[in-house]
């Protein structure tokens, strides 16, 4: 059974590819490179042994896709391509609205003109705009803070407007929490180019002597500590909900699902954690908050366990070994 991966050389598509082939999966990949590299597509070949088809190209042509649907016979498509830093979505707005909304027209256009309409889109919790309770449940309000967000949620509407107009379409939309760690192997991982905006490459940088110091966005936020609380979800295990989805499409219209642990930890948690796991000591100081972030975020996941019979397996301490092993083993991700 053929899955077409939009953004199938990124952090999350890389495990779930993995994944996908030892399920018994073939796996289409379609990616610009924009915001990775395809060693990720050669490494998941050699983690398992099996081949992936793999298109560069951008998923806004429409005779790309053309192409790819007519060479192969696609079951369904995961959706992950698309441009997903904040800040930089508030400096350039168009880029995001174009890149991720034409992309998703497009790719929804050629998937009903060659009836394929199994679909799972990565959406985040970002459509919960500023929590007003906790935890979230896929009731909870939605709103949007910045252009990234306001393309999540425009997605969803784009995917669920679809649905209502013809009612052969099954599609998920995953509302994924904040996806950490690496494969096992330490041979894929998060490799973002530049500095990184998140927290746990950060921290994972400054302990291999990438970066000097972890400036922590915040300490008197309304938490156990002070610090930014967020609900962190191995990448594996974000990875296993993709399949879990894909066994159970075909029993929804559009759905849309929270994929996280359901536990909220801090920055310092993580940090504490970080350093037990790695021996290392990480050099953080405290900075003024960052402009858009929230006291705590985190996930109700009784739907993900009801429907999908999804349940995170990994801990905290198991997120940080993976993102260790791989940041040990490729201090500067897929360049060495
Ligand atoms: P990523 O940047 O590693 O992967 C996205 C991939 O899409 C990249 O390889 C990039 O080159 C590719 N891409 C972007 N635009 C494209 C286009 N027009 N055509 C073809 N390829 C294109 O990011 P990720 O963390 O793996 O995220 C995957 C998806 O999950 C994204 O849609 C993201 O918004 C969403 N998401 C990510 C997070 C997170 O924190 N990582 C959280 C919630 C949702
Ligand atoms: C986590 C915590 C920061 C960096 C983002 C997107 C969200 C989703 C996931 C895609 C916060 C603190 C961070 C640093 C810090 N992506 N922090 N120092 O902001 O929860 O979510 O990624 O959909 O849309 O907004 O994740 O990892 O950036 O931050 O103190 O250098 O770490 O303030 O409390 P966030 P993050």
């Amino acid at each position: 059974m053929k899955i077409l991966v939009t953004g199938g050389a990124g952090y999350i598509a890389s495990h779930t590819n993995a994944l996908l082939l030892e399920k018994g999966y073939e796996v289409v990949a379609i990616d610009n490179l924009s915001n990775s590299s395809p060693e990720s597509i050669r490494r998941v070949e050699e983690i398992t042994g099996k081949k992936i088809i793999f298109y560069k190209g951008d998923t806004r042509d429409k005779n790309l896709l053309e192409k790819i649907f007519s060479e192969n016979d696609i079951y369904a498509v995961i959706h992950f391509a698309g441009l997903k830093a904040v800040g930089e979505s508030c400096a350039k707005p168009l880029m995001y609205y174009e890149n991720n909304l034409m992309a998703n027209l497009a790719l929804a256009d050629v998937m009903s003109k060659h009836n394929v309409k199994r679909l799972v889109f990565s959406s985040s919790a970002t459509v919960y705009g500023v929590p007003k309770k906790l935890p979230l449940t896929e009731q909870s309000p939605l709103s949007a803070t910045n252009p990234y967000g306001a393309t999540k949620l425009m997605g969803e509407r784009i995917f669920s407007d679809l649905y209502n107009a013809d009612k052969q379409w099954h599609i998920i939309l995953l509302r994924y929490f904040n996806p950490v760690g690496a494969h096992p192997s330490g041979k894929i991982g998060e490799d973002p180019k530049g500095i990184p905006n998140n927290l746990m490459p950060f921290i994972a940088q400054v302990a291999v002597g990438r970066l000097p110091v972890l400036k922590v966005f915040g300490n008197d936020y309304n938490t156990h500590d002070g610090t930014g609380v967020r609900d962190y979800i191995h990448v594996m295990d974000l990875a296993e909900a993709h399949i879990k989805a894909l066994e159970k499409i075909d029993n929804y219209g559009v759905e849309a699902i929270n994929v996280g642990t359901g536990e909220g930890y801090s920055v310092l948690d993580m940090v504490k954690a970080f350093e037990k796991v790695s021996g290392k000591t990480i050099k953080y100081e405290f900075a003024p908050r960052r402009s858009g972030d929230v006291d705590a975020c985190y996930a109700n996941c009784d739907k993900a366990e009801k429907e999908l019979g999804f349940k995170a397996k990994y801990n905290l301490y198991d997120m940080c070994r993976d993102l260790w092993r791989w940041q040990t083993l490729n201090p500067n991700g897929y360049e060495d």
